[in-house]
């Protein structure tokens, strides 16, 4: 969606996988959903470096609001769960550089049971947002149809547009409707979102991110050419910091949403997190790759018997990133290649090591080997050609 917004993947927290519909807050006050696990968020987010990094928004999910709308028709936060109401918690993110990101369900209902948004329903509710100075909103589609989908989410699309305020927007739409043309329209979503949902819920375990990996991947043909600059494939939230993954799993999540330009939305407890964790999601040269400005979606390039399957994306400055990642469950595994068999043309080419931070320099033809624990990757930042350093040339007096 050409809105000016998300020109490059967006990254913060969103409250659903580790936090869900809590609303218990008589005897959960730490985690359920209220604007205490909000404001804690933001001040890890802006405490502890993530904003630095680029993760900026606070992403409120489903049954935040009241059981009815008020008396005008609009949608109001839960009076006891957030007393100060959504336009404070906005501006408590905007005080500190972050951005507020909320939730709505077109359909009858929220999934959570929540008042949902009906047709008649969208411009209010996208006034309301724009009112409380929201920036992002995740437009979910639970108790709505095909049909009904068809004219709702671009309606929606509109109405925001209409407010005049900038507002990020993250479509359901195709995740309800199988993830795969002809039912899904990329291009129509491409023009109205600006990132959107393609496949089911992530839940906290490697089996789910296996199975959401798969799913991109299999289906990358169709996939890749939909995403760039200001739309995103979304495959669902980070769940490392959480319970199901180990640190190899985690790096093996962060690798491949860095490869697929997906948003980085973290679903976690960022007051209780490790720093091995952390250390994963902060990493600099992941969160580059990432958000390269070329907005190029990556894609798997082989898929070995060994089962060992590399990825690749191209990044500005004819650099790009390689991925080496093994679904084996034996021991560490080592892959032995070239660079040119993974398409590289001549030259020699500079190596990040993206997880060790060691360097090197590898020549196309050169014959090299990985190590690639059960499950994990070896992620590299890989450089164009060294090009002729001019001044060295010219010393060297062979011109
Ligand atoms: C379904 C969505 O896909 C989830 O991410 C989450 O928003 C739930 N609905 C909330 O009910």
């Amino acid at each position: 969606l050409d809105n000016g917004e998300m020109r490059v993947p967006p990254m913060g927290w969103l409250a659903w996988e580790r936090f869900r519909c809590d609303i218990d807050c008589e005897h959960d006050p730490k985690n359920c959903i209220s604007e205490n696990l909000f404001i804690d968020m933001a001040d890890r987010l802006s405490e502890d470096g993530w904003k630095e990094l680029g993760y900026v928004y606070v992403n409120i999910d489903d049954c935040w609001s009241s059981k009815k709308r008020d008396e005008n028709g609009r949608l109001q936060a839960d009076p006891k769960r957030f007393p100060g109401g959504i336009r404070k918690l906005a501006h408590y993110m905007h005080d500190r550089g972050l951005k507020l990101g909320i939730y709505g369900d077109f359909g009858t209902h929220t999934c959570g049971g929540y008042p949902g948004t009906t047709l008649d329903k969208i411009k209010i509710d996208a006034q309301t947002f724009a009112d409380w100075e929201v920036d992002m909103l995740k437009f979910d589609g639970c108790y709505s149809n095909a049909t009904e989908q068809e004219k709702g989410y671009p309606l929606m699309s509109k109405a925001l547009n209409a407010t005049g305020r900038p507002i990020g927007y993250s479509c359901s739409w195709p995740a309800y409707q199988g993830g795969l043309p002809p039912k899904v329209n990329y291009t129509q979503l491409g023009e109205i979102c600006n990132l959107w949902r393609n496949y089911g819920d992530i839940q906290d375990s490697w089996d789910s991110v296996l199975n959401i990996v798969d799913w991109f991947f299999n289906n990358q043909d169709v996939l890749v050419p939909a995403a760039g600059p200001g739309k995103w494939n979304d495959p669902d939230m980070l769940i490392v910091g959480d319970f199901g993954l180990s640190m190899d799993q985690s790096r093996s999540q962060m690798a491949l949403w860095a490869i697929m330009a997906a948003p980085l939305f973290m679903s976690n407890d960022l007051r209780t997190i490790s720093s091995e964790a952390r250390s994963i999601l902060q990493n600099r040269m992941a969160i580059f790759i990432n958000q390269d400005p070329m907005g190029i979606q990556g894609r798997r390039i082989i898929k070995e018997k060994s089962r060992i399957s590399v990825f690749w994306r191209p990044l500005s400055n004819n650099a790009s990133a390689l991925v080496f990642f093994s679904r084996r469950t034996d021991m560490p595994y080592r892959y032995q290649t070239t660079l040119s068999k993974l398409n590289y043309s001549t030259g020699s080419y500079k190596i990040y090591d993206v997880f060790t931070g060691k360097t090197m320099t590898l020549k196309d033809s050169t014959g090299f080997v990985v190590s690639v624990n059960p499950t994990g990757v070896v992620m590299w930042h890989v450089s164009a050609p060294a090009k002729w350093n001019l001044r060295q040339f010219y010393k060297g007096g062979r011109l």
